[in-house]
C-alpha cells in the first residue's frame, strides 16, 4: 500500500539505450497531492500541495536528423516531429505533453536542436495526482540540460504551465508544475499564487497522508475544469469591477460577493464563494499545522470538501462516498477530494498507528457501497525535480 518507486533509473536508461543507442542522464519529476486550497491558484490564491513519490523519468540523447522523437515506455509507442515541420499542434495524444514543452520554448525564441527522449512513469493517470505536470517537468528538466539553459523554478513552472494551457488546451493554474519542481522531502508547500512566494511546512511525524483513488477518471482538458474556471473568472470580473480595492478574488470577502450577487449568475456566485472561503481555510490550515493541531487541520479539510462539493459543484457521487467513509474511520483527522475535481483521488490525514486499519476499512466499505476497488497509497512529502537533480549532481 506504500507509494514506493515502481520505475527506476536503470529501467529508463536501458529502455532509452535499447532504442536510441545512447543516453547518459536520467531526469526525474514526482507527482503531487494537494492538502488544501483547491481551484484557488488561477485567481492568485493560496494552495498547500506536496510532491509525492510517484515519478516520471526522462532520458534524452541528441540526434542529427532535425527531428524530435518521444518514446513512451509505458505506451510502447513513439511520436516523431520534424523541427521544421508543421506538426507542432495538439494531437489529443500523450505526446502533446512533452511536445508542448518544446513548442513553448521555441515560442520563447529558444533554438531547440534534434533529440530523442524516452519517458517512463508510474504516476496514476487521470487520478488528480498531476501526471501531466510530472511528464512536462521531467521533459523540461531533460531538455534544458540538453540545451544548456538555466532557468529559475518559477520560469520552468511557467514554461510547463504554458504548455498545458496553450498547447494541450487545459486552462490550469501554476500549482502542479510549481510543486512538482520545488517540493521538498518531509515538507508541504504553502504557495501564494499571487506573489509566487512559498513556505515549506513540516507535517507531524505521527501523521500519514493517505491517498485513495476513487477510480473515477477525469482529464483536465475534458472541459469541466475549464467550465469551472470560466464561472470563477466571470464572477471575479464582476467583483473587481464593482468593489474598490479588489484586484482579484484573493482580495474579496464574502460581503463583497454578496454585494455583487445580483450582477452574476448563481453558479458564479457559488464558485466564487468557494474560492473566498478556501483561501481563508488555507491560512487557518497553516496555523493549525505549525501548532501541530491536526484535529483543527482535519476539520478544515472536511469543510473544504463540503465547499468543493456544494459551492464549487465539482465532486462526484463516488468521491463523496469515499470521503464520507474515510471521515468516519478511527484515527482519520479529515479527508477531501484533491486536484481538479470530477473524480480522481481523495487525500486523508490519518494517525500513523491507525493507517493500516484505515486503508483496509476504506477499501472494504467503498467496494461494498460502489462495487469499485479503490487504490490506496500511504504517501510522504518528497523531493521535487529540482531537489532530485541537485541530489544526483551531489552524488557524482
Ligand atoms: C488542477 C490544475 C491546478 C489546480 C487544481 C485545482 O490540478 O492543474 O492548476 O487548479 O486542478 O486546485
Amino acid at each position: 500500500m506504500g507509494a514506493g518507486m515502481k520505475v527506476d533509473e536503470l529501467m529508463a536508461l536501458r529502455a532509452h539505450r535499447e532504442r536510441f543507442s545512447a543516453g547518459e542522464r536520467v531526469f526525474s519529476a514526482p507527482a503531487r497531492v494537494n492538502l488544501i486550497g483547491e481551484h484557488t491558484d488561477y485567481t492568485g490564491g493560496l494552495v498547500m500541495p506536496m510532491a509525492i513519490e510517484f515519478h516520471t523519468l526522462a532520458v534524452l540523447s541528441a540526434r542529427e536528423d532535425g527531428r524530435v522523437v518521444f518514446y513512451s515506455d509505458n505506451f510502447k509507442e513513439e511520436a516523431s516531429f520534424a523541427l521544421d515541420g508543421a506538426e507542432w499542434t495538439r494531437r489529443g495524444h500523450w505526446s502533446d505533453y512533452p511536445a508542448g514543452v518544446v513548442w513553448v520554448l521555441r515560442q520563447m525564441g529558444v533554438t531547440v536542436t534534434g533529440f530523442s527522449m524516452t519517458l517512463v512513469g508510474d504516476v496514476p493517470v487521470g487520478a488528480g495526482l498531476s501526471s501531466s505536470a510530472s511528464v512536462q517537468v521531467a521533459t523540461a528538466m531533460a531538455l534544458l540540460d540538453h540545451l544548456g539553459i538555466e532557468m529559475s523554478l518559477e520560469e520552468i513552472a511557467n514554461v510547463c504551465r504554458r504548455a498545458e494551457n496553450e498547447f494541450v488546451g487545459a486552462k490550469t493554474g501554476i500549482m502542479d508544475q510549481f510543486v512538482v519542481l520545488g517540493g521538498v522531502k518531509h515538507r508541504a508547500m504553502l504557495l501564494d499564487c499571487r506573489s509566487m512566494e512559498y513556505e515549506l511546512l513540516p507535517l507531524p511525524e505521527d501523521v500519514r497522508v493517505v491517498i485513495c483513488n476513487s477510480m473515477v477518471k477525469h482529464a483536465l482538458a475534458d472541459g469541466e475544469y475549464g467550465d469551472r474556471r470560466d464561472e470563477v473568472e466571470s464572477g471575479q470580473a464582476v467583483v473587481v469591477r464593482e468593489r474598490a480595492g479588489v484586484a482579484s478574488l484573493r482580495d474579496a470577502t464574502l460581503a463583497d460577493l454578496e454585494a455583487c450577487a445580483d450582477k452574476m449568475s448563481a453558479a458564479s456566485l457559488a464558485r466564487c464563494k468557494h474560492i473566498v472561503t478556501e483561501n481563508a481555510r488555507v491560512v487557518k490550515a497553516k496555523t493549525a499545522l505549525l501548532a501541530e493541531d491536526m484535529v483543527g487541520f482535519g476539520e478544515l479539510m472536511r469543510e473544504a470538501h463540503a465547499s468543493f462539493r456544494d459551492d464549487f459543484g465539482a465532486s462526484c457521487a463516488e468521491v463523496d462516498t469515499l470521503v464520507a467513509i474515510a471521515q468516519r474511520q478511527p484515527g482519520c483527522y479529515g479527508g477531501r477530494i484533491t486536484g481538479g475535481g470530477f473524480g480522481g483521488c481523495t487525500v486523508n490525514l490519518v494517525t500513523a498507528d491507525a493507517t493500516e486499519a484505515f486503508v483496509a476499512a476504506v477499501g472494504r466499505e467503498y467496494q461494498e457501497a460502489t462495487g469499485i476497488v479503490a487504490d490506496c497509497f500511504v504517501c510522504a512529502p518528497s523531493d521535487g525535480a529540482l531537489a532530485l537533480k541537485a541530489i544526483k549532481k551531489g552524488q557524482k
